[in-house]
């Protein structure tokens, strides 16, 4: 996790929050790259799961909404986690997790000799278990108390209790509430679902590991609607489409490069499943800090809708034509972070490679995600044709594709730069390119495109790069183009 914390601050990608103030715990700023980067997941994501579905829509509901909402979600009541603090360090921790972690130990056996001892581990000197503060390891702990995890916060300009309210802690609620807006606004027909992408805030007790659990975050959200009296080849269609976003979700991520390996399903035991929850599988990927869910794809049954019916008094149903019925529809969440897949995305991207003898860092983003497709660089900075002529080719593809200029390096390192971000094509002119007018040459109007994942270089008349990046950029395989044009030494 260090290498890819230190890359992203490096390159400017995700920099700590306020960090000239001595930044502000679990809270990260994308910079010039990873908004790029992030904007790009959350683009495939509504590509794939809104504009390319007939049976889906979009949404963008407001972060604030009525308190009675999360009152009638179950949040208010149930969306807390047992915490307990240190009397002593006064640190806080989830009680229900103080067992996983490693524990902070002075052994009476040793003298006093502070060891750190595994979790769930018995010290293997004296035999103690943990009973104090596992990260002081002198402080008693207070008793457990449950804590909600919602930011609350007040409407206007006073801070009574009539002003609460509070920041979404799921953007999910939204569409639930605009059920019938968007049913009746678009005359949709079940089963069909609606797509919101939006920030989410939780007050974790414990955050950490980078972006992968902050008080703030982006979620990617489904709600697919089901009616529940259908079947699917003798199967109830709510499980049926269960499976089938579970599979769509799955089949997403390697879509983007992630590789099979590092993805795995994990089902909710009964026990840990949420409240609204009749099943549910969280997709778990191999992070630096062990498995851990990505994405959650749960069946939320007709709770929400049922809910929000009965707290408003508004009728939240779906009237099916075939049995002349009001129906209140089941529910499908697929539930993705944006900041959990853009950290998954670069782990999986990342390889350390050995080039003639050198270490090479490249990042093989799949090019729909890498936050610059193409670098248009001169070989030679001092030659104002070379100059003039890559900065008006940048400027011609920038309005296709994210293209930067750069000329601040020598061409070895530049393009070692551009590997390290994951930028698919690299664009050289150099003097073959421009010719030299003083001895009367004119040049071939060619550029090197030099790929990233095979370092292979091809020249391509300038008057063909529009129509060859349109067709690599929209999936023909690199080899396909290569082959039309002669190659140019490496
Ligand atoms: N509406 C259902 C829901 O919110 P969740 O499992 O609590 O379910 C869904 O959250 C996804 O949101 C998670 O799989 C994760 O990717 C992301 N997520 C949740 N809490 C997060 C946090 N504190 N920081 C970053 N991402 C988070």
């Amino acid at each position: 996790m260090d290498v890819i914390v230190s890359l992203c601050k490096r390159r400017g990608f995700v920099f700590q929050s306020s960090e000239i103030y001595g930044g502000i715990a679990s809270c990260w700023d994308y910079g010039p790259l990873g908004v790029e980067l992030k904007n790009n997941v959350k683009r495939a994501w509504w590509r794939d799961n809104v504009t390319l579905r007939a049976d889906m829509v979009g949404l963008d509901a407001a972060i604030l909404m009525h308190p009675a909402v999360w009152k009638a979600s179950g949040h208010l009541d149930h969306f807390t986690d047992p915490m307990v603090d240190c009397k002593a360090c006064r640190r806080r921790f989830r009680a229900d997790q103080l067992d996983e972690r490693p524990w902070t130990h002075y052994c009476p056996a040793t003298k006093g000799n502070k060891f750190a001892v595994a979790g769930g581990e018995a010290c293997p000197h004296c035999g103690a278990r943990r009973t104090l503060c596992p990260e002081c390891g002198k402080g008693e702990l207070t008793p457990p108390r449950q804590f909600n995890l919602m930011f609350k916060t007040f409407m206007g300009p006073v801070e009574e209790d009539a002003a609460v309210t509070y920041l979404r802690p799921e953007t999910a609620q939204g569409i639930f509430v605009n059920f019938d807006n968007v049913l009746q606004s678009m005359r949709l027909k079940l089963p069909f679902g609606v797509a919101q992408i939006g920030k989410s805030f939780r007050n974790e007790i414990t955050p950490g590991n980078f972006i992968f659990r902050t008080h703030e975050f982006e979620q990617m959200e489904i709600e697919f609607f089901v009616n529940p009296n259908d079947a699917i080849d003798g199967r109830p269609a709510d499980e049926v489409w269960h499976e089938r976003w579970i599979e769509e979700r799955f089949a997403w991520y390697q879509r983007y490069g992630i590789r099979r390996e590092n993805l795995r399903l994990r089902e909710h035991e009964k026990a840990e499943l949420a409240h609204y929850a009749k099943r549910t599988a969280d997709i778990e990927y191999k992070f630096p800090i062990g498995w851990s869910e990505l994405e959650g794809v749960a069946n939320r049954t007709d709770f929400d809708l049922k809910q929000h019916s009965q707290a408003s008094g508004k009728s939240l149903t779906y009237f099916d034509d075939e049995r002349k019925s009001h129906v209140v529809p089941y529910v499908i969440e697929p539930s993705a972070g944006a900041d959990r897949s853009v950290l998954a995305f670069l782990v999986d991207a990342y390889r350390e490679e050995e080039v003639r003898g050198e270490k090479r860092v490249v990042l093989r983003l799949h090019p729909d995600l890498a936050p610059i497709k193409i670098a248009v660089l001169p070989l030679l900075k001092k030659r104002p044709e070379i100059v003039a002529t890559a900065q008006d080719l940048r400027a011609r593809l920038a309005r296709r594709w994210t293209a930067v200029y750069d000329d601040t390096a020598a061409i070895g390192r530049l393009y070692r730069r551009q590997d390290e971000v994951g930028t698919p094509y690299c664009v050289t002119v150099d003097v073959q390119t421009v010719g030299d007018a003083e001895k009367g040459e004119a040049g071939d109007q060619r550029v090197t495109i030099r790929a990233r994942d095979s370092m292979e270089q091809i020249r391509v008349p300038i008057e063909e790069l529009a129509t060859v990046f349109g067709e690599l950029f929209d999936g023909t395989a690199w080899s396909a183009v290569a082959a039309r044009y002669p190659a140019a030494k490496g």
